[in-house]
């Protein structure tokens, strides 16, 4: 078994989703005692503190994912200068209930990919602010604010030629963070 299983949360339910294929492709970049399990949370219902006591099955196996994860990986786009609801919605129920916060701990990354040049920088910042709250230790350098262009990746779905540099020190750094600060 790899030593370090790292849950990847991807921030965009669409089917051809750059920041999916970013994932795609930077989990490749990872060295073989890293793991990376794919979360889903397409199935999430909407978050209603109401249920905290009955959370419904899809929130339990994602606070479970998450809870036996040693690092969370973050890959999102950038709505409306924020990040998206289905990031946040899933970042709230495994949050909850109080006192029973997954997310604390886990040493984290966020990455994203955008069409405009300086997309998801303000996504990024605002879900390190939830981070920060959620006592989830993420690494600050080097930031990655991708921005989708031809040759993003190549025809195998890789990082293409321009990025792979810069992406595999991006990687190289998340999983020495992961070493360091996981539990
Ligand atoms: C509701 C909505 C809001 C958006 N707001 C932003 C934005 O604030 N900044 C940005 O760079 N791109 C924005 N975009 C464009 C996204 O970057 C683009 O749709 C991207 O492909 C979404 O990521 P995905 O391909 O992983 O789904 C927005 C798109 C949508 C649908």
């Amino acid at each position: 078994m790899n030593k370090y299983q790292i849950a990847v949360v991807i921030g965009s339910l669409r089917k051809d989703s750059f920041n999916r294929r970013l994932a795609n492709a930077v989990v490749k970049l990872g060295p073989p005692e890293f793991s990376f399990n794919f979360v889903k949370i397409d199935d999430l219902p909407l978050y209603n503190q109401d249920d905290d006591a009955n959370q419904a099955d899809p929130v339990k196996r994602l606070k479970n994912e998450i809870k036996s994860a040693q690092g969370i990986l973050f890959v999102t786009p950038e709505y409306n200068r924020s990040m998206p609801g289905v990031l946040k919605n899933a970042i709230d129920h495994a949050s909850r209930p109080y006192g029973q916060n997954a997310w604390a701990g886990k040493p984290a990354g966020v990455l994203g990919a955008s069409i405009g040049a300086v997309g998801t920088a303000m996504a990024q910042q605002h879900l390190r602010n939830v981070l920060a709250y959620l006592d989830a230790p993420t690494m600050g350098q080097p930031e990655a604010f991708i921005h989708v262009r031809d040759g993003l990746f190549d025809d195998a779905g890789n990082i293409g030629a321009d990025s792979r540099q810069f992406l595999q020190n991006w990687m190289d750094r998340y999983v020495a963070w992961v070493k360091q600060n996981a539990a």
